[in-house]
């Protein structure tokens, strides 16, 4: 059976982790796959990760089933870190969430839910968007387009293309929109474009499917969800995907959440069930422990404190080391990179063509993936003058 399959190349983004393992260069720098790193190159287990681990360990009696939807107080507790305390979704009974292995099985059983109640939607991703999206959606059965989001080379927004391209797609199609913190663009919309958004979503009868990998790696937990919260409150449905791998730190624990809003109780309840019987069909039930450490921390007041300056401390960290690339690059007499400073989360696009990606990789050992994404917190004190002087060297 197997001799009739041809062996697939690499991941474009977990196939640069193990090159870059393997390279011996002392110079070497990882700008590669999206983790946070501190200013030693390490990716820390977060301080109330530790303790919420410890209180578990105490704690625990049983490693029993849960249930398919997870645990019920997570789920609680992430629709309003999510949606905000009395979201009037939440307030109106119209807010369902279910736990997910990751932001990963929150979108794909997003996407199944969407097969099952609207096969013909199309699902419109944007150009350019994270290089797992297609996958996870598009693996589902689902059509998808792209509408234009981003010009890497003019290092701005599409915000108009996009627009048009919105008004042309058909009613009950769905809009795969990026809550904040782009990937891998950087480039967020502002309130006023979401409230543009919200009028072409509403006058055409689109849906939006919102993915949230970053709460808190923008400008903060509020200000980072003010478009999502503004969609589910304006529009009678609306699927989003949470992601706790960055912000808690949390990756390889594969805990995230999907968050349904339906027209009325009923619907919300009905895409509740279509959501468990998927996650049945395919997983059974998500893994516990990290959601365990989520709900533990997001519980306890001193704990909750404890995480939301570590947050910040993360997010500090990525916007400094914005700065100061564009600093290095703009002392080069380089000015066109300025946009790095003020794009937001993980991920820029440097806007280089794949034969520079491949110099960056192969004459100065400077890993991002082909598209010239680089993940922003790979950069440190101690290797942005050699990464500012790598970059300058492929522009030629
Ligand atoms: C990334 O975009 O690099 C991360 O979200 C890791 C992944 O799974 O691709």
């Amino acid at each position: 059976m197997f001799q009739s399959l041809k062996a697939l190349p690499e991941d474009s983004i977990l196939g640069l982790m193990a090159k870059f393992r393997a390279d011996p260069h002392a110079q070497k720098v990882d700008l590669g796959v999206g983790v946070f790193r501190d200013e030693r190159g390490n990716t820390p287990v977060l301080d109330c990760v530790h303790r919420a681990e410890t209180t578990i360990l105490r704690e625990q009696t049983t490693k029993s089933y849960v249930a398919p939807a997870g645990r019920a107080e997570f789920n609680t507790l992430v629709q309003s870190l999510v949606l905000g305390a009395a979201h009037p979704a939440s307030v109106d009974g119209r807010a369902r969430t279910v736990q997910a292995p990751g932001g990963c099985g929150a979108l794909r059983l997003g996407a199944e839910l969407i097969r099952k109640a609207a096969p013909q939607a199309v699902v419109h991703v944007s150009d350019p968007t994270w290089g797992n999206h297609v996958p996870l959606l598009g693996g589902s059965g689902l059509t998808l387009q792209r509408y234009p989001n981003y010009d890497p080379l003019a290092h701005s927004l599409k915000f108009d293309a996009m627009i048009d391209a919105l008004q042309g797609c058909n009613a009950g199609d769905v809009v795969l929109l990026h809550a904040c913190c782009h990937n891998p663009s950087g480039a967020d919309l502002s309130p006023d474009q979401w409230a543009a958004v919200l009028e072409v979503l509403r006058r055409r009868g689109l849906v939006p499917f919102l993915d949230l990998a970053y709460q808190g790696f923008g400008d903060g937990l509020d200000a980072d969800a003010h478009g999502l919260r503004l969609l589910a409150r304006e529009l009678p449905e609306a699927l989003i995907a949470v992601s706790f791998s960055k912000n808690f730190g949390l990756y390889r624990e594969r805990v995230g959440a999907l968050i349904m809003i339906g027209a009325d109780p009923g619907a919300a309840d009905a895409s509740m069930s279509h959501a468990l019987q998927t996650a049945r069909s395919i997983y059974s039930m998500p893994p516990d422990h990290g959601a365990a450490i989520v709900a533990g921390i997001l519980a306890d007041p001193a704990q909750r404190r404890l995480w939301e300056t570590e947050l910040d401390q993360m997010r500090n960290r990525i916007q400094a080391m914005r700065k100061l690339l564009s600093a290095a690059l703009r002392a080069r007499g380089v000015l066109e990179f300025d946009f790095i400073e003020s794009q937001r989360g993980m991920f820029s696009l440097l806007g280089v063509n794949p034969d520079q990606v491949a110099r960056l990789r192969e004459k100065h050992h400077v890993y991002m993936t082909a598209d010239s994404r680089m993940n922003i917190a790979g950069v440190m004190p101690g290797n942005v003058e050699y990464l500012a002087d790598s970059i300058c060297a492929v522009r030629g």
